[in-house]
């Protein structure tokens, strides 16, 4: 067996590599977090894969925003929301591929490989032109961000990047998940940028995932690790594959356990380099990661040599 990612993952290994601005991050609370993490986490943070497996399958609810929802129900643009959830519209498909946007997919040679499944999720700004050969070029879906469509570089509204494929698209909401209270703050302008998106693509499918997925993932994250972790939001990453698990009966997910090309290199496709993007510092990214390898179902050889990990569909298990 290769120790790579158990030596990069294992929590003793961690504590000892901890970065000062990794403990700042933690001990903040901007979302209003409210649960008990050491005292619950004590006895349980040594399920097995498929224990947790089946946590995430009946705990996480993967929804997204419907036009009868409060208060979109209320607005006119509410009709702008697909009317019903993602998972009644998109798939099942047999195989998935989840692209992480890691630097070490570069001169990975997996294009052929991630092109290969009938479905792959892809991240925020992440190209494939240029980059077919280690990413390939197929975009099913395309996972982004708030920043991302509020940030005045990345032209949301205008770049051809986010006109293939399906849209979703997520913002980190109060801790209560309540879509009043995230309605009324929420870390940026989702609502505003997804009419002005709509209105400007009205046939490109287009989904706003509802935020309680992304707490109720995070307290799976949570309850499974001995230590509390950071209260944000999981990654971008994370909540993608578990989307593609509820789509899929097979998902495999590149580059985010790291395999032996692994590398500062935040993205692929940028010149720019911060551990911080491979081991997280406002996301829970290393505690992700841990929960992922638990759930492997492939070998460790397929982290090293491909950085690819096995997860199950959840239409696929029984619990
Ligand atoms: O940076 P961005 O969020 O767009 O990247 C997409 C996802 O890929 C992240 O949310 C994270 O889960 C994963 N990632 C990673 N390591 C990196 C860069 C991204 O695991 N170096």
């Amino acid at each position: 067996s290769i120790p790579v990612t158990d030596a990069i993952f294992g929590v003793k290994a961690r504590t000892r590599a901890q970065p000062r601005a990794h403990t700042i991050v933690k001990a903040m609370n901007k979302y209003g977090v409210k649960y008990p993490a050491t005292v619950r986490a004590a006895h349980r943070y040594k399920l097995s894969g498929p224990e947790i497996l089946c946590e995430i399958k009946e705990k996480v609810q993967v929804t997204t925003l419907t036009p009868d929802m409060e208060p979109f129900s209320g607005f006119p643009w509410g009709s702008q929301l697909p009317p019903r959830q993602i998972t009644s519209d998109v798939g099942p498909f047999k195989t998935c591929a989840v692209v992480s946007s890691a630097g070490s997919l570069k001169n990975s040679g997996l294009g052929k490989e991630i092109d290969s499944h009938d479905a792959v999720i892809r991240f925020n700004a992440a190209p494939t032109a240029g980059f077919e050969t280690d990413v390939g070029s197929k975009t099913t879906v395309r996972l982004i961000n708030s920043q991302l469509m509020a940030s005045e570089d990345h032209h949301f509204l205008s770049s051809s990047l986010y006109s293939a494929g399906i849209l979703v698209s997520w913002d980190p909401s109060p801790y209560s998940s309540d879509l009043w209270e995230w309605f009324n703050k929420t870390d940026y302008p989702i609502f505003k940028q997804y009419q002005r998106y709509r209105r400007l693509h009205p046939q490109q499918p287009f989904y706003i995932v509802h935020p309680r997925m992304e707490w109720q993932l995070w307290q799976r994250i949570q309850d499974n690790m001995g230590e509390a972790i950071q209260k944000n939001p999981p990654s971008s990453g994370l909540l993608g594959t578990v989307l593609m698990m509820s789509l899929c009966e097979v998902v495999h997910v590149y580059e985010f356990l790291p395999s032996r090309r692994k590398t500062e290199l935040c993205h692929y496709y940028q010149r720019f380099s911060d551990a911080a993007c491979t081991l997280g510092a406002y996301h829970p990214l290393l505690y992700e990661k841990n929960l992922v390898k638990r759930m492997n179902q492939g070998s460790d050889r397929d982290i090293y040599t491909l950085g690819r990990v096995t997860l199950p569909g959840f239409a696929t298990f029984n619990c």
